[in-house]
């Protein structure tokens, strides 16, 4: 799909504790295009302090009300911008970058951490969409920090697996019960470490396996090499031939 650069108006904000919010964006153009897994580059407004993009998922598409949402934590000056921008504002996006996740698989599991939840939202519609109920699997330190748990309910079986057992099973997502069961797919995206238990897993268990790697980036689009992943076939720009990854190309950054 073509890249867009659009100034969508803010349509809806919804603030989660502590330090979440979702801002739903309106920008007239059709979004029947965009693949689970890409992300967008959002321009921080009225904020000198921050020149570059800040890259954000598709956590959610409404392709009948034209509608793209976006789940954010506040980590930085960017987010922390972001997080006021008032409803009926405009925010500039370069819209929709990268490689999202392939849909394949009858039996599936989708594992996200932290902020790594965001994507499997839509993810999880595009499966209802062919006829598939994965399990989704939504792993946190403590239950304050997996937000927005009630929207994934409708398209999937919920689990949830918390450090501090807070909510769900007491421990890691490679820990919890649901992850044993037989799946013929597997998706993750979360911090690394997490994604590379499950990958492992996934690789001796000889299941299909993508990972979305969120790799520091600046431009978002190929040109400054400044995201670049140790793949089996080199380095490859994380922005522009991921963020999603088969991880039977991954085997040197698994073992890393
Ligand atoms: C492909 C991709 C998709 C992403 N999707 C989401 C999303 O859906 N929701 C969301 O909240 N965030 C997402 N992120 C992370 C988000 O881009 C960063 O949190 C954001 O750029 C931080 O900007 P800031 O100005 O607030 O913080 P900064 O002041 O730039 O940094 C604050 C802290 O955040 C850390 N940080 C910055 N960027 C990243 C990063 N890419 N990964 C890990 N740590 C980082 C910095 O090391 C620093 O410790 C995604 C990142 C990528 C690459
Ligand atoms: S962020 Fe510039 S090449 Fe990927």
């Amino acid at each position: 799909m073509k890249k867009q650069m659009t100034d969508f108006r803010v349509v809806a904000r919804e603030d989660y504790l502590p330090n979440f919010f979702v801002l739903t964006l309106q920008g007239g153009e059709p979004l029947d295009e965009v693949r689970p897994g890409q992300f967008v580059e959002v321009a921080v407004p009225d904020c000198r302090e921050v020149m570059l993009r800040r890259p954000i998922s598709v956590h959610d598409v409404d392709v009948e009300a034209g509608t793209l949402s976006l789940l954010v934590q506040v980590v930085g000056r960017g987010t922390e911008r972001l997080s006021q921008v008032a409803v009926g504002s405009t925010l500039n996006v370069i819209w929709s970058l990268g490689r999202g996740f392939s849909v394949a698989g009858e039996r599936v599991l989708l594992v996200g951490g932290g902020t790594g939840v965001a994507p499997l939202l839509y993810l999880a519609k595009c499966y209802a969409a062919r006829g598939v109920r994965p399990t989704l699997l939504l792993g946190g330190r403590t239950s304050g920090l997996i937000p927005t748990l009630s929207r994934y309910e409708p398209w999937g079986r919920l689990c949830v697996a918390t450090d501090d057992g807070s909510l769900g099973e007491r421990g890691l997502v490679t820990e919890h019960s649901c992850f044993a069961e037989p799946y013929d797919h597997i998706c993750a995206c979360g911090p690394t470490p997490m994604m590379k238990a499950v990958a492992r897993s996934a690789r001796q268990r000889g299941i299909d396996c993508e990972v979305s790697l969120e790799n520091m980036m600046a431009c978002g689009l190929g040109a400054c090499l400044c995201c670049v992943a140790a793949t089996d076939e080199g380095h490859k720009c994380v922005c522009r031939e991921g963020p999603v990854f088969d991880i039977k190309h991954l085997n040197q950054w698994m073992n890393e």
